[in-house]
């Protein structure tokens, strides 16, 4: 039996550096995420601040630095690595982003449910 999945995207929506944020409706309501791009590998995390819990997007689908090269919370500017989530600066450095897993098939992006 294979996981129930949501269809997040395209891969063409997502281009190599490129980030996007999901409210994804669930059986117990939503669960808000976000992807990205970089360096061939799209990877998912919850949109929740370790530190407060807070979304870490500024603006909508705005969640790398302005190097594009590491996830910024923008309520205390917490620095998190993109391939697995690390809080390397900031207040909730040692912890770490929520992974999200991740479906890739026929072109998509899904979001496999727990
Ligand atoms: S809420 Fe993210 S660093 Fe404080």
């Amino acid at each position: 039996m294979t996981a129930e999945s949501r269809k997040l995207c395209t891969l063409e929506e997502l281009p190599e550096g490129g980030c996007r944020g999901f409210s994804v409706p669930t059986s117990s309501g939503h669960e808000d995420i976000f992807l990205v791009h970089k360096n061939a590998r799209i990877v998912a995390y919850r949109n929740s601040c370790p530190h407060t819990g807070v979304p870490l997007d500024w603006v909508p689908d705005q969640f790398l630095n302005l190097d594009g090269d590491l996830i910024q919370c923008s309520t205390h500017h917490a620095l998190f690595r993109i391939e697995d989530g690390f809080c390397v600066s900031g207040p909730c450095a040692g912890q770490s982003l929520t992974p999200c897993p991740l479906r890739i098939d026929n072109g998509g992006v899904f979001l496999v449910l727990r």
